[in-house]
């Protein structure tokens, strides 16, 4: 029986992953396949940490004797950072490799690149463990857009962001506690900026965004903010009114114009977001003919990641179709002008006429902490935050909600 040889680059969470169920389900691919799929090279970085790996795998620090093993056929790319993955990818694109990544920060950088690349040279690129791990997405929205047009996304895209809210509001704690209890279950880094300050999450909207219009946005239009500012007290005025606070990416399309926001959004109780904690991901998506759909699971870890790279390797093998829906859109900074509903927590006087739907305030460690519902626009917002920089003002997750509006105003 032939075989499909596999080079490896990266050996840890992910590629420790990948190794392992190719091990564990070789009957498996060779019924899927008709072929032995085998990985014949690993590429890592530092050669004295101790790996359980084959004795018959090469595993090297250079790139270049990876390239000379015969007979490769994919290269499966799981590093961290843009470089020097771009460079190895573009190099194995050249050489007439297929590709899998699961680098979002690659992918989002220079996905368009390498996708280029990979059609001029007839080679497959997929990447569906770069957002949201285990959920296939990438998939879905394929399959979905040979009939529909996606016109929302609004997902929790990242895990250790999503861990931090439930423990603050679970358990009570302040940020700085969650974090460490983030890290003490190994769901953040050291350095948690990545997760904490929104550039994962962007990264992954970004390449969600170039699946569905074949290109990249300008990434100065999208809207990032992390979830290091997110006290308890707001998680608890926000729950006061039955709302949480979710950290949210958002891409919502409209008139041929298209606004990416990623931030910390309140959602209320009957949102799809809202019921979703811990570390999972969860995306929900509209799509003009299926309506509403809700896809939740593990965004991460070795297995779940490791099962979309080899979900990956078979489509690559069986043949899978190419689907995207190129529309002409443009890119639009925020809704400035239209009406919104805001959760705004600061006891400024009065600089609310008129705006305010219902407001309620909760004792924090002996001083009265006040948050409002307001429908403005997002023009007025920013006059308020420019009058009162002790603001903080979360937006709603969804559109501009007229079902929170009428609940509120009729109580
Ligand atoms: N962890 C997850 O659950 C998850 C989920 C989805 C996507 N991803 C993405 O998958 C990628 C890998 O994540 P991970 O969690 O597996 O990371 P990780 O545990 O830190 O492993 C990274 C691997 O890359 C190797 N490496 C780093 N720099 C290298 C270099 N210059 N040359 C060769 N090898 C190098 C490391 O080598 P050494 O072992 O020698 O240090 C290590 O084996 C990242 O892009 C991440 O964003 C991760």
């Amino acid at each position: 029986m032939e075989t499909i040889k596999i080079a490896l680059l990266g050996f840890g969470t992910v590629g420790s992953g990948v190794y392992e169920i190719i091990r564990s389900h070789q009957e498996r691919l060779r019924t899927l396949l008709g072929k032995n799929v085998e990985i014949v090279g690993v590429l890592i970085n530092d050669k004295t940490k101790e790996r359980h790996i084959d004795k018959d795998i090469l595993v090297t620090t250079d790139i270049e004797q990876i390239f000379e093993i015969p007979d490769v056929e994919v290269v499966i790319e799981a590093i961290v950072g843009v470089e020097p993955g771009f460079t190895y990818l573009s190099k194995a694109i050249d050489k007439g490799y297929h590709i899998i990544t699961a680098n979002k920060e690659l992918f989002a950088h220079k996905g368009q690149q390498l996708k280029q690349k990979a059609a001029d040279r007839g080679v497959r690129i997929s990447y569906e463990a770069s957002v949201a791990g285990g959920i296939p997405i990438i998939g879905t929205l394929r399959q979905l857009l040979q009939v529909n047009s996606v016109v929302q996304i609004e997902a929790i895209l990242n895990g250790t962001s999503n861990f931090i809210l439930s423990e603050i509001r679970g358990e009570e704690i302040s940020f700085e506690h969650a974090l460490q209890s983030a890290q003490q279950n190994g769901f953040a880094e050291a350095d948690p900026s990545n997760d904490i300050d929104g550039h994962d999450a962007f990264y992954k909207i970004v390449i969600l965004f170039e699946l569905l219009f074949g290109r990249q946005p300008k990434w100065e239009l999208i809207r990032r903010k992390g979830i290091r500012n997110i006290r308890l007290n707001h998680i608890r005025l926000a729950e006061s009114f039955g709302f949480r606070i979710k950290h949210v990416a958002s891409l919502s399309y409209e008139n041929g114009s298209v606004e990416i926001n990623v931030e910390p959004n309140v959602v209320p109780e009957d949102h799809p977001l809202y019921s979703v904690e811990g570390v999972d991901n969860a995306v929900v998506l509209t799509g003009d003919l299926i309506g509403e759909l809700k896809l939740q699971g593990p965004g991460a870890g070795k297995l779940p990641t490791g099962s979309a790279i080899i979900e990956d390797l078979v489509n690559i093998f069986n043949a899978e179709k190419q689907h995207r829906l190129v529309k002409d859109i443009d890119l639009k900074a925020g809704t400035a002008n239209e009406f919104q509903t805001w959760f705004v927590i600061g006891n400024a006087v009065d600089p609310f006429d008129g705006l305010t739907l219902f407001e309620n305030s909760i004792n924090d460690q002996g001083k009265f902490v006040t948050a409002r519902l307001i429908e403005a626009t997002e023009g007025q917002v920013k006059q308020l935050l420019n009058k009162n920089s002790d603001l903080v003002i979360y937006p709603f997750a969804g559109k501009p909600s007229q079902p929170i509006k009428k609940a509120f105003v009729s109580a």
